[in-house]
């Protein structure tokens, strides 16, 4: 069992309260909007079948790897930590882990919120009837005229992050709570609506047949390690919203009485369905209509509305569809500020809202180097085979979930697998030293790090 009993930021009400929370914050962006586009940049079925295994032996272990060291610390994940190194004897230096995930999590809020800003701008275009019978050209026109226009960009990122810093000030029950509770069920009903549009449609199959049969094709030109695990074990990690320290923060909050390793392969389950679900609804209407799935990062901008367009009532259904995108980007993004904030209120003795206003300035700013980025300062490189043409958003989203949540991923599995007594992890998971500690105990001392390690070593050329 933890040594503290609770963290001073308060405590989830129930199981479930956590277990929302959690989901709230893995199911996003990175489901619905990043999920396809990579299926569609790296290879179709064998990216999906690549990343279900990234989720099951590299993900699912962590994540109950960082959910320990969260509950066991009791504090952000910097103080963390230090404290359960010093309660292990070892180096201080272990802070040094928390202190990446703080800078990883305002990498990825400064593309995040401009993405979730898009979101904002779609429910207005859709409920103004922009789509109603729109045509592929019409969808693209919409979309790059919105992201050339930086003044609108930056009035939607404003707009997101204030969004974003009034739940985080508000804390964890009232705030993040209370918000996820109804949401997440409702966004999931509205995906399934957008699964049995797509069932209408003519491509319906072939959209299936692209998303979960690995076709050899798909793989000419790539390489299998940088080109398709790496990126695909980079999703793992971004959409379990792992390796940063998020859940690590959400974990401190949890009752000693929940069982994390039955929680975590819920928020995994949960998560997959999402990202599957949000597959089977577009890539139908990409075949359909004749997109091209390497269409990047606004792929979903481009297709879900024309489909909005052809469907009865489908600005209705388009306008709610987006804006439960806004909610779901939105309960990620507080847990992406979450450990940053934890930190300042442990540590600079400033009340919780000081402490966020303060975060929120930060991550404010850090957004409109990604808002230029999409215009002003574009620039192209080549990353995974695949050509990147938005400069500094698409560079800030491949270092932090490609590098910066991995190596925060390994060095999670390193702590708890070899540097942690092998009874305080024991204790803390509280399951008995049966199959299933077993497996976790084999997954996170072996496994997991030397996967990671694998392919870091590729990725930085070295085999
Ligand atoms: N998991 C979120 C998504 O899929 O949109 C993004 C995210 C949230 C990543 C929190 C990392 C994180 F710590």
């Amino acid at each position: 069992m933890s040594i503290k009993n609770a963290s001073i930021h308060g405590q989830w009400s129930s199981r479930w309260g956590f277990m929302l929370a959690a989901i709230g914050s893995a199911v996003g962006l990175g489901n619905i909007w990043r999920f396809p586009y990579l299926v569609g940049e790296n290879g179709g079925g064998i990216f999906v079948l690549v990343y279900l295994a990234c989720v099951l032996l590299v993900g699912i272990p962590i994540m109950i790897a960082e959910i320990l060291l969260g509950r066991r610390g009791r504090q952000n994940p910097v103080n963390t930590m230090q404290s359960l190194a010093n309660q292990e004897s070892l180096s201080r230096h272990w802070g040094l882990l928390g202190w990446m995930g703080v800078g990883a999590g305002f990498i990825i809020v400064s593309y995040y919120s401009v993405i979730a800003g898009w979101t904002l701008a779609y429910i207005f275009r859709v409920g103004a009837g922009v789509f109603v019978d729109a045509d592929v050209l019409v969808a693209k026109q919409v979309f790059v005229t919105l992201i050339s226009d930086p003044e609108k960009l930056l009035a939607w990122h404003t707009i997101f992050i204030m969004l974003a810093v009034i739940v985080i000030a508000r804390g964890v029950e009232k705030g993040l709570e209370n918000t996820v509770k109804i949401l997440m069920p409702m966004l999931f009903f509205l995906l399934l609506l957008m699964v049995a549009y797509a069932m209408s449609t003519e491509k319906f199959f072939e959209g299936l047949h692209y998303l979960f049969i690995p076709n050899q094709e798909h793989l000419a030109n790539k390489d299998f390690f940088s080109d398709i695990l790496l990126p695909a074990l980079g999703q793992a990690f971004f959409s379990l919203s792992i390796g940063m320290g998020a859940i690590m923060a959400y974990g401190s909050y949890l009752s000693n009485k929940t069982s994390i390793v039955f929680s975590c392969f819920t928020i995994a389950i949960a998560d997959t369905v999402v990202a599957l679900l949000a597959g089977i609804a577009i890539f139908p209407i990409v075949f359909t209509y004749g997109l091209e799935p390497a269409s990047g990062p606004g792929l979903i901008f481009m297709t879900l509305p024309i489909a909005f367009g052809q469907m009865p009532f489908g600005t209705f259904f388009g306008c709610l569809f987006f804006i439960l995108l806004l909610f779901a980007a939105w309960t990620s993004a507080i847990s992406l500020l979450e450990p940053a904030v934890a930190w300042a209120v442990e540590n600079c003795n400033i009340s919780r809202i000081k402490a966020t206003a303060w975060v929120g300035i930060l991550a404010w700013l850090f957004g409109l180097l990604t808002v230029l980025s999409l215009n002003h300062w574009a620039f192209s490189f080549q990353f995974a085979g695949v050509v990147k043409e938005n400069g500094l958003f698409d560079l800030f989203d491949i270092v932090a979930s490609n590098f910066l949540l991995p190596l925060g991923g390994l060095l999670i599995a390193v702590f708890a697998g070899w540097f942690m007594r092998k009874q305080s992890t024991l204790a803390e998971l509280d399951i008995g030293n049966g199959w299933v500690y077993q497996c976790w105990y084999f997954a996170i001392r072996y496994i997991a790090p030397l996967g990671l390690l694998i392919i870091f070593l590729n990725a930085v050329g070295l085999f």
